[in-house]
């Protein structure tokens, strides 16, 4: 079976940050503590979800007042399933890559090979002050985190590993054990600028995107595949979606007004006006939140504009449209996540590998 043909995968969005995936007022049935989070994980398991995504925050951006750390609540989550992968954000600078890759390298033990990593650049300048982080601009953050992905994969895969780079240095340093899965575990990393888009076609696995059209992420597709294809490398791709699935449209897209009616405005707007450190920032200004308006924003990576908002027919279709122009993950979030991921596993996954069944007769 050629790779186009291979399924798709599908992620949730771990909420181990308070206030859900949406800056809005409406209510959602989503908690951050762990209680809600090991039977979310379990829920989602068992729907045929293949990973979980932690994030990290330090410090509140949005209103998010409460973050639990994500290397340590990924683990908790890891020992409540069985199946599930867990990717937990790390960043660079508060992270050190001897500290992360010894960290993951015995989770991937105490979980049997299901862990992974998302490196993240960071976008919050308040988020490094108040933690007493030196503040790298745009580019630089990015030349920090692709030393970092260099490092932590020398780490685990090299005895004796040895590295001279302008943020880190190794000297004949061999990690035991090493992680249980090989190569290593996985390596994904969040951002969309071309800077995000360099690093992912030289080091990482897994490239994750904010929410976009289909257009707009196939041109993200295009040119990460033809760098790495220059590097004799491949990356996948993952995309954000707030997904809304309800019996009919009228429903879904009720839901998704009312969530943009509640949304609360100073926190969106304060929002706004930190991701101009991130995307904007850079410098051909294509990143993450680069092109973002107020409605976008509500859903805080994008989520909204990737339209998983409909019936699960419509979802499912433009899933598999998704899948053509060459993704192979989708990170969804959801407003009450447990009877979401539930419905979302019952009525709209089974429809997505109807799909992709026909694709690959039609294909044969
Ligand atoms: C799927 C995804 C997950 C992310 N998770 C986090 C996170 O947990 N913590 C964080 O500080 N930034 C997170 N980010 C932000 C990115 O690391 C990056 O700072 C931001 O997207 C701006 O990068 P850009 O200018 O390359 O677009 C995430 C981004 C994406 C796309």
């Amino acid at each position: 079976m050629s790779k186009q043909l291979d399924n798709i995968k599908f992620a949730y969005w771990v909420p181990n940050v308070s206030g859900g995936l949406v800056i809005s007022k409406l209510e959602q049935r989503t908690s951050w503590d762990i209680d809600y989070n090991r039977k979310l994980a379990q829920v989602a398991e068992d729907s045929g979800f293949d990973y979980a995504l932690s994030q990290i925050r330090f410090t509140a951006g949005y209103g998010a007042e409460y973050q639990h750390e994500s290397v340590a609540f990924s683990h908790a989550l890891l020992a409540a399933t069985n199946k599930l992968k867990v990717i937990a954000a790390v960043l660079p600078g508060p992270w050190n890559p001897a500290l992360l890759a010894k960290q993951i390298s015995t989770i991937d033990h105490l979980s049997n090979g299901r862990v992974a990593v998302n490196v993240v650049s960071g976008w919050f300048r308040g988020e490094f002050h108040a933690i007493g982080e030196h503040w790298l601009e745009h580019d630089e953050r990015y030349r920090r985190s692709e030393e970092f992905i260099r490092a932590i994969k020398g780490i685990w895969t090299e005895d004796n590993f040895s590295f001279r780079g302008d943020f880190y240095r190794f000297n004949n340093y061999t990690l035991q054990p090493k992680p249980l899965q090989k190569p290593h575990p996985e390596i994904f990393q969040g951002g969309s600028s071309r800077a995000a888009r360099d690093m992912a076609a030289r080091v990482s696995d897994w490239y994750f995107t904010n929410g976009n059209t289909v257009e707009g992420i196939k041109a993200q597709i295009d040119d990460i595949r033809a760098k790495a294809a220059a590097e004799g490398r491949t990356v996948k791709i993952g995309v954000n979606a707030f997904v809304i699935a309800r019996d009919t449209e009228e429903e879904a897209k009720a839901v998704l007004q009312e969530i943009i009616d509640k949304a609360d405005p100073e926190a969106v707007n304060a929002f706004g006006s930190e991701v101009k450190n991130a995307g904007k920032a850079s410098p051909e200004g294509e990143g993450n939140w680069a092109k973002s308006s107020f409605e976008d924003l509500v859903q805080y990576n994008d989520g909204f504009k990737t339209n998983l908002i409909g019936t699960p027919q419509q979802i499912a279709e433009r899933i598999v449209a998704l899948k053509a122009v060459g993704v192979d993950l989708v990170l969804t979030g959801y407003l009450h996540f447990i009877e979401e991921v539930e419905y979302f596993g019952k009525n709209v996954l089974p429809l997505v590998r109807e799909l992709e069944a026909k694709q690959t007769a039609a294909a044969a």
